[in-house]
């Protein structure tokens, strides 16, 4: 069976075609075969690389439709379909053709208001914190952020992908040959996590596995080793 995952969402520079990226590279190097399908009509098409996963031009409506047709035809293909800022209508097709639909948001009221009201039009979809700051100060302003979200969403918002400057490489044209490891690290983690999440659906995401849940315990952690530096000095 084939499985197809969109990144979609209505805020600006969430980081939907980087996490695509991200995605798509990071399924490859597990051994399964991704396409990115593009369909941001404001992006070039990348010339095909040395990356470990292909590309699709979904530009157009007619062409996504071709694309996510034949992935539902064949076995084995994991389609991971990049979307576009301000498309509310475009959102709705890609939602009602995928198995997962991600939602990313950085660390900003704005950026949380904004994918509140996409959880709301879209009910299946999960939100995912992207470009998460992992500096002790920047991170602990970030957590409080996660706790004003309402009880009632907080299962729905997955653990934080982090900002890793170098991702940027994956945007690059050409691609560069190979990527430094913090990205394939990270593109490994991400595409791990996104199968579990594939596999096994959207209620096996445990409270520890949630946003605030892996926040939390980072935040205990950043303070265990603040108090054990404390001691040593
Ligand atoms: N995990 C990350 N770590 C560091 N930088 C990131 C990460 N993800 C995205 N970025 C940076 O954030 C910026 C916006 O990312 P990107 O273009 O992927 O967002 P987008 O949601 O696709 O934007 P648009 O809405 O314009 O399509 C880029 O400069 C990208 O390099
Ligand atoms: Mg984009």
């Amino acid at each position: 069976m084939s499985a197809i995952i969109s990144i979609i969402g209505a805020k600006g520079g969430t980081g939907k075609t980087t996490l695509s990226h991200l995605l798509c590279h990071g399924l490859g190097l597990l051994g399964k075969r991704a396409v990115c399908v593009m369909t941001d009509d404001c992006r070039e098409m990348p010339p095909h690389g040395s990356q470990p996963y292909v590309f699709a031009d979904g530009r157009n409506a007619q062409a996504r439709t071709q694309i996510i047709a034949t992935l539902r035809e064949r076995t084995g293909w994991i389609g991971v379909i990049d979307g576009g800022a301000n498309r509310i209508e475009t959102d709705s097709e890609l939602y009602q053709a995928a198995d997962l639909v991600l939602l990313p948001f950085r660390d900003s009221q704005e950026d949380l208001r904004v994918m509140y009201r996409d959880l709301e039009r879209l009910p299946r979809a999960l939100a995912l914190p992207s470009q998460w700051p992992s500096n002790p100060w920047q991170y602990q302003a970030a957590l409080r952020l996660l706790e004003s979200v309402p009880a009632e969403l907080q299962s729905r918002i997955l653990a934080p992908v982090f900002a890793v400057s170098s991702s940027k490489l994956l945007l690059q044209t050409p691609q560069p040959e190979s990527l430094p490891t913090p990205v394939n690290k990270l593109s490994r983690a991400f595409a791990r996590y996104t199968l579990q999440l594939l596999e096994h659906g959207v209620a096996s995401v445990s409270a520890p596995q949630t946003a605030l849940g892996a926040s939390r315990r980072m935040q205990n952690l950043i303070d265990t080793r603040a108090a054990q530096a404390c001691h040593t000095t």
